[in-house]
């Protein structure tokens, strides 16, 4: 399909697995994290919805071959702008490891955006309507979603490949990444350019 350059994204947004070995800027970085969880307005509001704008959500970003980054593993701000260096050594090896099954197109993305949870909190929030403390967890995962869709269309329309990997084993990729209770890793997205077949 062709026509805006909304549609276009969406029509061509593909699951790649397969990478280049070749460096993505960090302004493709900055262009992802806004589309994740970007500040949109003077309330703070974001990119993706958020029930009762709770925004329980918050990014890591795994640099592996980042024009304008060393590999690292860096904490993302809530304004999805300010990248902190916590882990100063290249983790994509580690996060593969850490996958359920074989997945080896986390190690060879440029990059790895995970989306964090807090869920103790959105669990609290919303523990008075039913089904009581599980309703916040739902919220959290249909966030999340809406946050997988903004990053994978940004992807796309950037040209970049994209795999949304859910696969992965929570405590370990938590503890790779030195996420503190109650943060828990939900997906991550690795991204990179396509391999041209
Ligand atoms: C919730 C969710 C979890 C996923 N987890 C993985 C994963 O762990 N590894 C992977 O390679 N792909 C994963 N995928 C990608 C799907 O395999 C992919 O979306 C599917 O094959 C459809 O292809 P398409 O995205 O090109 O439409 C996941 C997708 C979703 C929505």
């Amino acid at each position: 399909m062709r026509g805006t350059g909304l549609e276009e994204a969406i029509s061509n947004r593909r699951t790649q697995r397969d990478f280049q070995d070749r460096s993505v800027s960090v302004s493709k970085v900055h262009r992802l994290l806004w589309a994740a969880q970007g500040v949109t307005d003077e309330s703070g509001k974001r990119t993706a919805p958020s029930a009762h704008a709770l925004h329980p959500l918050n990014l890591r970003f795994t640099a592996g071959n980042i024009d304008g980054l060393e590999p690292g593993t860096y904490s993302v701000a809530g304004d999805a702008k300010t990248l902190e260096p916590i882990i100063r050594r290249d983790l994509r090896r580690e996060l593969q490891a850490a996958a359920l099954e074989d997945q080896p197109w986390i190690g060879e993305a440029a990059g790895i955006i995970t989306v964090c949870a807090d869920f103790a909190a959105a669990s609290r929030a919303f523990v008075e309507q039913p089904p009581y403390g599980l309703r916040g967890l739902r919220y959290v995962y249909i966030e999340a979603g809406a946050v997988a869709q903004n990053l994978q269309l940004m992807a796309s329309a950037d040209g970049l490949g994209s795999v949304i990997v859910a696969g992965f084993k929570d405590e370990a990729t938590a503890d790779i990444l030195e996420l503190e209770a109650p943060i828990t890793p939900v997906m991550h997205l690795c991204f990179g350019w396509p391999l041209l077949s």
